[in-house]
């Protein structure tokens, strides 16, 4: 489907194998969402902009490049949480902006409750980070929320997509790419991804 790419890196694979098993514990559940948020991010950015820039190295000159665009990291609250820290080591420069949502759990709307952006964009690319792309709801919100504040480009990376979910983002920001790690078969009756991997938030911090 166009504008949407998933993930077919072995490592992605075999990672979010291990994530959906229900006898991964916390700790190891969180490293593996911060290294799956590296893999697909570094996927994610493949068409960034670069300018040409000179160096010396301790022989000669070197041509070289560096980043033209500014990234924002805007992770959805609570789970989004774990995609940043790796991402982040990986473009140091980048700014972190938290949307703090929850899906209300009889309607499956999103409810927003923080939103600290500031007054205009700084940046060039926005990624919206999310392990669980669901009824869509949620990453539908903070897509909008995000081009009423400015944002020129935006990019969504999660690391597993219902139909339902990719459906409703392709057609409320068709200019939005969704990168993911897998899509799975369905929703449940609850809103959750089936077979998933349970709740992203609760697993995480230990609170389920
Ligand atoms: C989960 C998940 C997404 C959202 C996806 O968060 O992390 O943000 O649900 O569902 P949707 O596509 O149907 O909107 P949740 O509401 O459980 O909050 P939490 O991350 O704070 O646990």
């Amino acid at each position: 489907m166009q504008g949407v790419y998933v993930s077919s890196h072995p490592l992605v694979k075999h990672k979010l194998t291990i994530l959906r098993d229900k006898s991964t514990g916390s700790k190891e559940f969180r490293q593996l969402v911060r290294e799956l948020a590296i893999l697909l991010c570094y996927e994610a950015t493949q068409d960034l902009a670069l300018a040409p820039r000179k160096v010396e190295t301790p022989l000669a000159e070197a041509e070289g490049w560096e980043l033209k665009e500014r990234i924002g990291l805007v992770p959805i609250l609570r789970a989004g949480l774990g995609m940043v820290n790796g991402v982040w080591e990986m473009m140091p420069d980048a700014e972190v902006w938290h949307i703090g949502l929850y899906r209300d759990e009889h309607t499956l709307r999103p409810v927003e409750y923080y939103n600290k952006l500031p007054i205009a964009p700084r940046v060039q690319v926005c990624l919206i980070l999310d392990p669980m792309l669901a009824t869509g709801g949620s990453a539908v919100a903070t897509a909008s929320l995000l081009k009423d504040w400015g944002a020129a480009r935006i990019k969504f990376v999660g690391l597993i997509a219902a139909p339902e979910g990719i459906r409703a983002m392709r057609e409320a920001h068709p200019d939005v790419p969704l990168h993911l790690g897998a899509i799975d078969e369905r929703l449940n009756e609850v809103g959750f991804i089936v077979p998933g991997l349970g709740d992203a938030g609760d697993r995480q911090f230990g609170t389920g």
